[in-house]
């Protein structure tokens, strides 16, 4: 995920480019750069790091022009660098290019125009595309760019600029957002609506397939085929604040809303065209070290300990290698058994977290191959680790984080079926099983979504609580001690995680008229076990909610005050669908007690000590 810009008009362009940029700095932020057209020709300045190192590089080496694009980047193809930073250029420097998204063959292309003499210098897909387009130029850049995004598969929202026209910028659209902007004299394009609100309120919003051939006077649409289209103009009634949530009240509201997104992004190019095997290709052990592999350890803080709890059952039932999963920051302290074929999968949302990165250090000191799950490409957990899966969740703002631990959920089912498939404990078939249910999940938290607002009522009366339990068995437990963290640090609610069998050992003491007990009755096999503790609970008087799979909310209800019913999937994969109404709840909860969601109080997104 990454931001762009460009304007057009008779302003100096790289304070339009900049402010946009800024606005836009939510989508990524490892790397920034511009392109104008000056006096000299096409000149860009683009620098590693927040828009500020950008905007101080300005100071150094100024540029000036009324014609601009820009761009601030979440790396993908390459680490976040000077040289990897967008806009890219071919060898001419006379075409630049500012890209979000991913072009999937690009190697193909870059092979192909390697062997026709264009040298690239950078990692990244995008420098393809500059080149592909400028290979395809004959004199009209309208038709160069429709040309070159027919050899193009996968994503884009590009925006295009050549030396030789300079009085155009060619924006086009397919699978990532992009909005034009209509001013007076002047026109703008934008990865969203925030990053030219403060030009114009009336925009064009492409769909995929769609192109915009800019002017300082005018904007005409089409397909990327060369019809000809009108589109109404959208003018935008919402101030710049709602607007970068994209509508949502708060930004945990959003990203709880991303995870369907986050669940196909983080799939994406993983799983074999036939659904048939996963592929990591970003993992370099050989089979042979991976069948050599004789424990494993999940280190990780917080929320991401949390999906470790559910990686272990994952990992252990497909590939049969026992796993232990540890808080990152008693890890080092108690000795840990690190062999040379210990394999240490350290989890880490933001990969900064200084806990687990220090285990990450004391993992790979001892010996230990260290495997990265982080969503940041480029962090420190990911420049350290031996091996890294990231997960394409985009930037997690929301303090509590929601689609860093399900898209994490996502990357240890792909890692548990990947080293299954290695070690050979998997049959074929079941790996297909298992791929044809994750693709369902996507929609089914969608559906999950669409009943959002059922929650407020419930998470109203619990949040004038100050007492709460969450109740469950096997995957239902690690979920549980999800909810209860998530509804801790943005309600202030007290709430405590029981494995649903182990109240009744001095727990159950706690439990007297109409304390709140959400229990989470997923798990099939343990059904009745669950329900049986649930009875335990209501019995001393417990307002009890349960989360069941769809088609046993009638037996459920038996035992509970109040049911949710989730969609079914295969009992492995529960926990990607179940953390949703937790997840909505503790939203309801924090928002009825009239507390900063996203900003909970003591705490902060990234914990950089230990
Ligand atoms: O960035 P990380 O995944 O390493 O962060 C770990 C924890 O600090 C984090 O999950 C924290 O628990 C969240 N605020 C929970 O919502």
């Amino acid at each position: 995920m990454c931001g762009i810009v460009g304007y057009i008009g008779n302003r100096d362009s790289k304070e339009v480019l900049i402010e946009g940029l800024k606005k836009l700095e939510y989508r990524g932020y490892d790397s920034a750069g511009i392109a104008v057209f000056t006096n000299n020709g096409l000149e860009i300045r683009k620098s590693k790091g927040r828009i500020a190192m950008l905007e101080d590089k300005l100071k150094s080496e100024p540029i000036e022009g009324t014609v601009g694009i820009g761009h601030t980047r979440w790396a993908t193809h390459g680490k976040p660098s000077d040289v990897n930073s967008h806009p890219h250029t071919d060898n001419s420097s006379k075409f630049s290019v500012v890209h979000n998204g991913i072009v999937e063959n690009y190697l193909d292309l870059k092979d192909e125009l390697g062997a026709k003499g264009h040298v690239f210098v950078s990692e990244t897909d995008t420098e393809v595309i500059s080149h592909l387009i400028a290979d395809e130029y004959d004199g009209d850049i309208v038709s160069a760019v429709q040309r070159a995004v027919k050899r193009m598969r996968g994503a884009y929202a590009l925006g295009v600029l050549t030396e030789y026209e300079p009085t155009k910028l060619v924006a086009v659209r397919f699978a990532s957002p992009l909005v034009i902007g209509i001013g007076e004299n002047e026109n703008f394009i934008g990865s969203d609506i925030p990053a030219i609100l403060e030009y114009t309120r009336n925009v064009y919003i492409l769909n995929d397939g769609e192109m915009a051939v800019l002017t300082r006077s005018g904007v005409e649409l089409m397909t990327t085929s060369g019809d000809i289209i009108s589109k109404e103009i959208f003018h935008v009634d919402w101030d710049l604040v709602t607007a970068e949530k994209a509508g949502f009240d708060h930004f945990m509201l959003k990203e709880i809303h991303e995870q369907p997104k986050a669940y196909r992004d983080t799939m994406l190019g993983r799983i074999s065209d036939d659904g048939k095997s996963v592929e990591l290709k970003e993992i370099g052990m050989t089979t042979e070290q991976i069948r050599g592999i004789s424990r494993i350890h999940i280190v990780a803080c917080g929320t991401a300990f949390h999906a470790g709890l559910v990686g272990k059952t994952v990992i252990e039932s497909l590939a049969r290698i026992p796993v232990e999963t540890d808080v990152a920051s008693e890890y080092r302290y108690r000795s840990p058994i690190i062999t040379p074929d210990t394999l240490v999968i350290v989890v880490s949302q933001s990969g900064e977290t200084a806990d687990t990165l220090a285990a990450l250090r004391e993992a790979k000191r001892n010996g230990a191959r260290v495997l990265a799950i982080t969503n940041v490409v480029g962090s420190s957990v990911a420049r350290d680790a031996d091996d890294v899966i990231t997960t394409w969740a985009g930037p997690e703002i929301a303090v509590a984080s929601t689609k860093g631990y399900s898209s994490q959920l996502i990357a240890f089912y792909l890692l548990g079926l990947y080293l299954a498939q290695e070690r050979g404990t998997v049959e074929e078939a079941k790996v297909a099983e298992i791929v044809a249910a994750m693709n369902k999940l996507p929609d089914q938290v969608e559906s999950i979504l669409e009943q959002a607002n059922v929650f407020k009522g419930v998470a109203e009366s619990m949040s004038k609580h100050d007492n709460l339990f969450f109740i469950g068995r096997g995957l239902d437990f690690a979920v549980a001690q999800e909810g209860s963290l998530k509804l801790k640090e943005i309600s202030y609610i007290h709430s405590e995680a029981y494995a649903a069998g182990e109240l009744k050992h001095g727990t159950l003491a706690l439990i007297e008229d109409g304390v709140p007990v959400i229990a989470l009755v997923t798990q099939e096999d343990l059904y009745e076990k669950t329900l049986s503790n649930i009875k335990e609970v209501k019995a001393r008087g417990a307002h009890v909610l349960g989360v069941a799979n769809a088609g046993y909310e009638g037996e459920v209800m038996k035992s509970v005050d109040e049911v949710f019913s989730i969609p079914r999937t295969l009992p492995l994969l529960t926990p990607a669908l179940s953390v949703v109404p937790l997840q909505l709840l503790s939203y309801y909860a924090s928002l009825a007690r009239g507390n900063d969601v996203d900003k909970p109080r003591n705490l902060a997104k990234s914990v950089t000590v230990e």
